[in-house]
């Protein structure tokens, strides 16, 4: 079950088409060169969550790639048009909405993509795509995830030094990052953390990366979240970020990298964080346990807390 709708200036609230129709000309430069952005992000119950922080990488992405988008005004009505027939068409109910995850409600998958249009067009083509998230996120958020760290090949200074690689933009170009998920797979495990050629840890290819570390007990508990450095070259996640305001509030303390492997390694739970599969707990890195299973499942279960919260 998939709904699509167009933006187009024709149509104030966007322009509903079959999914099931040829709707893209084979000329647009997205298909041929994946010269474009996108964002993801959950709704849940029919409402998009942070849909204010996607709208604003949305709005960098396009800056990177200088291409001009529509308003968030505009999206946010093709978005609601969008998630209204995803309704009609039954994905609004528990039981077609992929179930109560991490976030609770019946979740959907809201895909807004802008590419640089139709080649000899100076008009960029711009849609919505409502669809179930996959099965597999949901039992990876329950199950946890086994990670083989992967070098991307780039130094972490390479974001600054070259900012045609538009390494911070959520670009249409992820057929690397999907290469780098099936290498995984094909070697025995789930998902990927991309290193820096000069050793950093990155993110991963759908997803950011967290670790924590518990010390003491009752009142004097001190946990701590760190993820990457932003300025790494890596993608500012909506959820890492979502997720740091919450747990400060909670009392948690922040830190921002640069981080090695062995700091994964150290750490008494490592996690992938994304729009869609929310928390994903890293059970192995490279074949060793990070943490202990129970350490790792207490943690989890109060970030997904303070997730839901968010
Ligand atoms: C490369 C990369 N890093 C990080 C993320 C996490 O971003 P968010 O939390 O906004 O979904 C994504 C999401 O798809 C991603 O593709």
């Amino acid at each position: 079950m998939t709904v699509l709708v167009f933006l187009d200036p024709a149509f104030a609230d966007g322009r509903i088409v079959d999914a099931g129709k040829p709707a893209l000309m084979a000329t647009d430069q997205g298909a041929t060169r994946g010269d474009g952005i996108f964002e993801s992000m959950l709704a849940v119950d029919g409402k998009p969550r942070k849909i204010h922080r996607h709208l604003d990488r949305l709005a960098s992405s396009a800056q990177s790639l200088e291409l001009t988008i529509p308003e968030p005004e505009v999206w946010q009505r093709a978005i609601a048009t969008a998630l209204a027939a995803f309704a009609d068409d039954g994905g609004g109910g528990a039981a077609g909405g992929g179930g109560g995850g991490a976030a609770g409600g019946a979740e959907a998958v809201v895909k807004l993509v802008v590419t640089r249009g139709v080649e000899g067009s100076s008009a960029p083509t711009a849609w919505v795509q409502v669809s179930l998230p996959p099965e597999a996120g949901r039992l990876q958020r329950e199950n946890g995830i086994d990670v083989l760290l992967l070098d991307r090949g780039y130094d972490s200074t390479v974001a600054e030094r070259a900012p045609w690689l538009l390494l911070g933009a959520k670009t249409l170009s992820y057929a690397v990052n999907m290469a780098a998920l099936r290498h995984a797979h094909s070697n025995g495990a789930d998902d990927v953390i991309f290193t820096s050629s000069d050793g950093r840890v990155l993110e991963g290819p759908t997803s950011s990366v967290l670790l924590a570390h518990a010390e003491g007990e009752g009142g004097t508990r001190v946990r701590r979240l760190i993820t990457p450095a932003l300025d790494s070259g890596i993608l500012p996640g909506t959820s890492q970020s979502a997720l740091f305001g919450a747990a400060k509030a909670a009392g948690w303390e922040l830190g921002y990298g640069p981080l090695v492997p062995e700091d994964l390694f150290d750490a008494d739970a490592v996690w992938l964080i994304s729009s869609i599969r929310l928390l994903a707990p890293v059970n192995h890195i490279d074949g060793r346990e990070i943490g202990t299973s129970d350490v790792r499942a207490a943690l989890t279960a109060e970030l997904n807390e303070l997730i839901a919260a968010t």
